[in-house]
């Protein structure tokens, strides 16, 4: 006889773990440089809408599939639509999920260094300059970021194997609130400082005369990797969602989190970068390099230093658990495996599929090498070659994850029937019985979001340079 299906213990630890699934690298590493590097308020302000229009009805089309088949990504699909090529869509995502933790965890290794680094006082009262080259250091240190990747996969594994309660939903109840409150310190100390004002400025101080098609498209694109949409992470963990719990408050307070920390992530960032006069367009250099070289110079550095990769660690494994949880719910699902079994297998080929991403630095045959081994595919599309770590995340973030994401949402919209879509949002919910609210929320999923993936997905492959309309 089948055991019963995991549950969480609480809508508040669901939200917790999905939200903790969607806050990563993506908000405290990516969306601030990214912001710094289109010109701030307005793309603030982009991404803004862009989480509300697109972003939040996804998140809801997903959580609705997982919690309405309790099944993860392909067994969802295959109930929903027996018989039926919809299960590819859930495939797609088990395979993004391999790709992009073998090379997240690399990045969550390198703020486990930093960890180390803030505490053995290489950081705090050391030359801004020297601390800078650290960086360059590691990138390049083959034992090094083997290392770290190995210990990173480790402890997400152990947590995977504790299971949805005891597991995933412990290590968010405990981690995202830590994460919450290291966030909060920083940002009442980055408030004290002289570039606060300038900082938030421009953050919020929307000029228009900067905003291009690419500006917009950069929005999107961000608003989709940050929410954790198109590759069925929201889905599993909406498959443990019970029917008396409200899907749509869900989506809107894990959209709300998720947002809150990425602009809390930047008022903390851009008033130390700017105090320090650092150029906010610098790039992704901004949390590596940038960051740890104002920390130098910081009273007290060593300890915001340690507390700052401390959080960005904590972001980074709510993620990681989440990937790992989508993999391996698939073979448990679907393969009848323990999840001991799948967490430990499927840990271990993802550790080695990572190791190229490792090795991308230090060595020439993923690193440089692979570089010009691809530059004649990438000319193609108008882009130089890649590195093996930059290569898994261009497939990952510009081709797996928005396939998934419009696969879900023409799911949702026009596959599913309408009267047990309209059944599922409503259980349990308020909001989801509010017919105007309800129609909205499929005409945007319906419409807008599809023409707005495939949008991006265009810019982003290069199309739109290609025929030179950008
Ligand atoms: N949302 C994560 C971040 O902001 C990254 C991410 C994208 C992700 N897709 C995912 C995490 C799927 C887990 C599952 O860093």
């Amino acid at each position: 006889m089948a055991a019963k299906r995991a549950q969480w213990g609480s809508k508040l630890g669901f939200i917790l773990a999905a939200a903790g699934s969607a806050v990563g690298l993506g908000n405290v590493w990516k969306f601030p440089y990214v912001t710094g590097q289109n010109g701030g308020g307005a793309f603030v302000l982009l991404y803004l809408l862009a989480i509300v229009l697109v972003g939040l009805p996804i998140m809801m089309g997903e959580i609705l599939i997982g919690r309405m088949a309790q099944k993860s990504t392909v067994s969802a699909f295959r109930s929903l639509a027996p018989k039926s090529a919809w299960p590819l869509v859930g495939w797609l995502g088990v395979i993004a999920g391999m790709i992009i933790l073998s090379y997240y965890s690399v990045v969550a290794g390198w703020s486990l260094h930093y960890i180390y680094l803030s505490l053995s006082g290489a950081i705090g009262g050391a030359d801004p300059e020297a601390v800078k080259e650290l960086f360059g250091g590691l990138y390049v240190d083959t034992t090094a970021n083997l290392g770290w990747h190995a210990v990173f996969m480790v402890v997400t594994a152990v947590i995977v194997i504790g299971g949805v309660q005891q597991g995933v939903e412990r290590a968010a109840t405990f981690l995202m609130p830590a994460l919450f409150l290291m966030m909060t310190a920083m940002l009442v100390y980055a408030m004290t400082l002289p570039g606060f004002g300038e900082a938030v400025d421009f953050i919020f101080g929307v000029r228009f005369d900067q905003v291009t098609g690419a500006t917009v498209l950069e929005a999107l694109g961000q608003s989709f990797f940050t929410l954790s949409l198109g590759m069925g992470a929201m889905l599993t963990y909406g498959s443990y969602l019970s029917k008396q719990d409200d899907l749509v408050t869900s989506a809107l307070s894990i959209s709300a989190l998720d947002t809150a920390v990425a602009l809390m992530a930047s008022l903390v960032l851009f008033p130390i970068t700017f105090s320090y006069g650092i150029d906010p367009a610098d790039g992704p250099g901004l949390v590596f390099q940038n960051m740890p070289a104002a920390f130098a110079q910081l009273p007290g550095g060593a300890l915001w230093s340690t507390a700052f990769f401390l959080l960005l660690s904590f972001a980074a494994l709510t993620s990681s658990i989440s990937l790992l949880e989508v993999v391996a719910a698939y073979f448990i699902d679907e393969r009848g495996w323990t999840r001991r079994q799948a967490v430990i297998v499927l840990g271990a080929f993802i550790f080695v599929l990572g190791v190229p991403s490792a090795l991308s630095g230090g060595s020439q045959a993923f690193g440089a090498g692979f570089k010009d081994l691809t530059a004649p595919v990438f000319a193609i599309v108008g882009k130089e070659g890649m590195n093996w770590f930059d290569t898994f995340d261009y497939i990952a973030s510009n081709m797996l994850l928005p396939l998934g994401g419009l696969g879900i949402a023409l799911f949702s919209a026009w596959r599913m029937g309408e009267r047990a879509r309209r059944a599922e949002i409503a259980a349990g919910s308020t909001l989801g019985k509010i017919e105007a609210l309800y129609l909205a929320w499929l005409q945007l999923l319906r419409y807008l979001v599809p023409l707005a993936i495939v949008t991006v997905m265009l810019y982003a492959l290069g199309i739109f340079k290609l025929l030179g309309l950008i």
